[in-house]
């Protein structure tokens, strides 16, 4: 790791997390079990498994490290709490998961609005035991560094936003979810799926970019891909006229709904005909 990388980085201290602390870990773990069986990805339940992510307590990112760089070359560095954006993008470009340590009081089980050692390991770290989703996130952090440079950081954002944090995928079982924000958060994981008042869109990379998000409240929209092969196909090419065109367009507000959008009711019936023989089972 550069020197300046390795700057914003602390030890995870694991021995210091009190008896409390792990108990708690252990209580968000088991609620999310539970929801998160028939409503996340099988990517995701797969990454989960692998990593035998402590269903025991917080786990030492050192150890996770280990198992997590065997799979796809991805490593865990402790930071004290969100980082500067040319940091986070240098960190996700070489393949580091930038970790906060510390854990949600009993009273905050339910939302938070930053990261906490919860949602960084047990949202997003099963995530990375996917190489194509291994692959999209260091291609983020190359294209974070050069948003940066363009000065379109607040259109890539969005689509960190509506994917990697809020991301749904469509199976041939119905939608199931990807994003870390609501895999990490209990009420978002049941409602993102089976509330009737937030859009489920097909995702559009312009459309995306060009929508906008609160930070504070469950989502509004909801972002539908078919695969994540799909996804990093759709961000593989040159964003910088990309940014042009949509500069030149409006923002759309979280909750509209364009003449053009497609939801996820309507396509849902074209895709993946026909029975599916899980390979995996036989
Ligand atoms: N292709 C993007 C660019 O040229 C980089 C990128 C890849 C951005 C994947 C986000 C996700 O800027
Ligand atoms: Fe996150």
């Amino acid at each position: 790791m550069s020197g300046r990388l390795a700057d914003h980085t602390i030890e995870q201290n694991w021995d210091a997390y009190s008896d409390d602390e792990h108990a708690v870990w252990r209580l968000l773990f088991e609620r999310q079990q539970k929801l998160l069986k028939s409503r996340a990805c099988r990517e995701y339940l797969d990454g989960l498994q692998r990593l035998g992510v402590a269903a025991h307590g917080i786990p030492d990112f050192r150890r996770l490290s280990d198992v997590l760089n065997r799979a796809t070359g991805w490593r865990i560095v402790a930071v004290p709490g969100l980082v500067p954006d040319d940091v986070f993008f240098a960190f996700l470009a070489a393949r580091r998961f930038p970790s906060t340590c510390f854990i949600r009081r009993r009273d905050q089980l339910d939302y938070l609005q930053e990261p906490d050692v919860f949602h960084d390991i047990c949202g997003h770290v099963p995530m990375l035991m996917n190489p194509v989703f291994a692959d999209y996130m260091q291609a983020y952090g190359e294209g974070g560094l050069k948003a940066l440079r363009l000065g379109h950081m607040a259109h890539l954002a969005r689509l960190y936003w509506y994917t990697v944090e809020f991301g749904l995928i469509a199976t041939g079982d119905g939608l199931r979810i990807y994003g870390s924000g609501i895999l990490s958060s209990a009420g978002e994981s049941v409602y993102c799926l089976e509330d009737p008042h937030p859009h489920r869109l097909r995702f559009d990379l312009r459309r995306v970019m060009r929508t906008q998000y609160h930070i504070d409240r469950y989502q509004q929209t909801y972002f539908v891909i078919d695969d994540f092969q799909e996804l990093f196909d759709a961000t593989r090419p040159d964003f910088a006229p990309i940014y042009r065109e949509i500069s030149m367009l409006s923002d759309i507000p979280a909750e509209a709904i364009l003449p053009k959008d497609r939801k996820y009711a309507d396509f849902r019936p074209h895709k993946k005909e026909g029975p599916r023989v899980s390979t995996a089972r036989v």
